[in-house]
């Protein structure tokens, strides 16, 4: 069985191929980037893969029997980036694809959802076996900025008292190998999410427990939110777009305790505590 990764380069996509080497022989896998040279470290073949070049999807694609589509971070362009990849897929015989997609795409309120959804539905359209991998909000969205938080003294977003099922990078990464590993003739779609849900004040309790220091949580209205982002020099679409995310979590859309996650790696997904204490250690 061969297996292709793209976005191989990526966070994601690194750890991925990690876990994916645990689990089926290196000669079996293949890495797949927009520049090869990037991946050259990962101990697997490298194809180039450029999803906003379709020429180059047919070859890397080439007798590959499931294949991993991490989702771009084109936000905008993602669709036709996507379709061109699904599309070159089943063109080339892949006979599985597995996507990372967002958690409940098909009813969640965050904007961010639509490219996802629509992907989905390309991917039910192409008749090829699949498994949705709706990734809910990764932890590292939090704790990489905690740096400057505890410096400036506060915590800031717009997510009210919404509680967000976050998991690390690496236990989403745990569940998208063992799910590619494992063959399986029937289509699946898997909300994934941490065990345990905070709120933000949650993660300024623990960021202020774990520092010594009293670090509170302001939460904002979305355009006043959107304004900050912009400020520490976010382009306003996507600044417009995360504060809209926090808007979502709010109301509950990155909320999850249905534990698919843990169940798929099989031990729990990394506390909060843990994810903070790597954060501040640097
Ligand atoms: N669930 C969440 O909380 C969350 C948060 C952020 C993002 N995401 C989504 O999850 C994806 C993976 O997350 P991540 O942390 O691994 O993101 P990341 O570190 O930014 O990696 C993105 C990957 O996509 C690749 N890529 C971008 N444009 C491409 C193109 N035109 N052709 C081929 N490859 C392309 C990048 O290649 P290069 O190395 O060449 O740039 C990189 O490998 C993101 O792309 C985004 O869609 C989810």
């Amino acid at each position: 069985m061969t297996i292709a990764v793209t976005g191989s380069t990526g966070q994601l996509g690194r750890l991925v191929i990690e876990k994916l080497k645990v689990r089926v022989p290196a000669g079996e896998i293949i890495a797949l980037a927009r520049d090869p040279a990037k991946a050259a470290d990962l101990g697997v073949a490298v194809r180039a893969a450029d999803y906003a070049r379709p020429e180059t999807l047919g070859p890397a694609l080439a007798g590959v029997d499931t294949l991993l589509l991490i989702s771009s971070d084109a936000i905008g362009q993602r669709l036709v980036q996507h379709g061109a990849v699904i599309d070159a897929a089943k063109a080339a015989g892949v006979k599985r694809i597995a996507y990372t997609s967002i958690l409940r795409a098909d009813a969640s309120p965050l904007v961010l959802a639509d490219e996802h959804k629509a992907t989905e539905a390309l991917i039910k359209a192409s008749g090829l076996t699949y498994a949705l991998l709706r990734n809910g909000w990764y932890t590292e969205n939090y704790t990489g900025s905690l740096a400057g938080a505890v410096a400036a003294g506060a915590l800031i977003g717009a997510s009210g008292e919404g509680r967000i099922s976050a998991a690390t990078r690496e236990d989403y990464a745990e569940a998208a190998a063992a799910v590619i590993a494992t063959p399986d003739a029937e289509s699946r779609v898997y909300e994934l999410a941490g065990d345990v849900a905070f709120t933000r004040t949650d993660l300024a309790a623990e960021v202020s427990r774990q520092t010594g220091k009293t670090i509170p949580y302001n939460d904002l209205p979305e355009a006043e939110y959107a304004r900050i982002l912009e400020s520490f020099g976010l382009p306003a679409p996507l600044a417009a777009i995360l504060a809209q995310s926090d808007t979502g979590a709010a109301e509950g859309g990155l909320f999850d305790d249905g534990r698919q996650l843990s169940s798929l790696i099989g031990r729990p997904t990394t506390p909060l505590s843990v994810a903070v204490a790597a954060a501040l250690a640097g």
